[in-house]
């Protein structure tokens, strides 16, 4: 009886060791039968105790062996036969060169909205937003713009076609007037978002773009301090040596009233079209709170005064990468894109 186990087992043995898998599928028929969870060992393991007691140690020994002939050969044959394949053109190689991995970007609108945030969040600008659909008192008339103020014409603002008393915002400065309305100063805040406007579409001017409105309100602000904001400002997004002079300008809600223009140059036509021919571009409107917009809204102006500005960021993309059309902005033009690669 004994013999025959051992017999058994040997010719296992030499079995594995007359085997030759050539190819990935033979190799496999070979890894089941030999090592796969029902190998052909395995069961003779279990004829252990109808070996004779002295006889034990040996059966154990000559199991193990066949069991490490068949792991070894598998291994050697797995080599074998993935070396063949690679020899005879495998489905990849490995060597080529990878194809470029195909990275998106961010837009530049975003790049520079990003940056502007962050360039106020650093002294101490909190980031707030508001809706898009506003009612005339956010949008007009708490921004002391009176009824028949020509910015409330149809032609400028779009009103709603079901409910003719809210309109899509014209401006952020929406924002400002949710703000004080909701909470007492010190308010110091910016807020970016989409604003919509009834424009022909041209190289200058969409009816849809973005801004970043700011607010500063608390006791003693003053128009010294809004400049220096706004110098700061201009130096982190454009660079230290940027050139930037303030205009006086209207806007019914600020009293005083400026908007600041930053240098572009004057040399080549694009730079007189863009510029007016002045070298000069206009990047954004601002002014000391009018103490009827901080009533209208809430709080006492004759305890607070603050001063407030808006921004189109477009504007600043432009002036920032020297772009000469906005509609460059809106087109969504893979080429034109990709051009902008920026951590954030
Ligand atoms: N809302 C103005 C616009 O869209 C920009 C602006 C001007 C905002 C003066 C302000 C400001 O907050 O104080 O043209």
């Amino acid at each position: 009886m004994s013999s025959t186990l051992f017999d058994n087992v040997k010719k296992i043995i030499a079995e594995v060791e007359a085997s030759h898998p050539q190819n990935a599928e033979e190799l496999e028929v070979f890894r089941i039968r030999y090592l796969g969870t029902k190998n052909i060992v395995k069961p003779l393991f279990a004829e252990m105790k109808n070996v004779e007691p002295g006889d034990r140690k040996a059966y154990g020994l000559l199991l193990n062996e066949a069991k490490s002939a068949a792991e070894a050969a598998y291994q050697k044959f797995e080599a074998a036969v993935t070396g063949a394949e690679q020899a005879e053109g495998p489905a990849f190689d490995l060597t080529a060169p990878a194809y470029p991995a195909k990275l998106g970007s961010r837009h530049p609108v975003s790049i520079v909205m990003n940056q502007i945030i962050q360039i106020f969040q650093r002294i101490g600008f909190d980031v707030v937003e508001n809706r898009e659909i506003e009612d005339e008192w956010h949008n007009f008339t708490a921004l002391n713009t009176p009824e028949d103020h020509p910015a409330r014409d149809m032609t400028d603002t779009y009103y709603l076609k079901y409910d003719l008393t809210r309109v899509l915002r014209s401006q952020t400065s929406t924002v400002q007037v949710h703000e004080m309305e909701n909470r007492q100063p010190p308010i110091r805040i910016i807020s970016p978002g989409r604003v919509y406007r009834n424009e022909t579409i041209s190289a200058r001017a969409h009816c849809q773009f973005h801004q970043v409105e700011g607010l500063y309100v608390d006791e003693d602000v003053s128009f010294a301090d809004m400049k220096q904001v706004l110098y700061y400002f201009a130096q982190q997004l454009y660079g230290d040596d940027v050139k930037i002079r303030l205009r006086p300008s209207f806007f019914p809600f600020t009293e005083p009233s400026a908007e600041v223009d930053v240098y572009w140059g004057l040399e080549t036509e694009a730079d007189y079209r863009m510029t007016k021919g002045t070298g000069w571009l206009e990047i954004l409107g601002c002014g000391m709170v009018d103490p009827n917009v901080l009533e209208m809204c809430g709080i006492d102006s004759e305890r607070y005064t603050g001063f407030a500005f808006g921004m189109g960021i477009e504007r600043q993309a432009m002036r920032k990468y020297k772009i000469e059309d906005i509609r460059m902005l809106f087109e969504n033009d893979v080429r034109f894109l990709k051009q902008f690669t920026a951590a954030f």
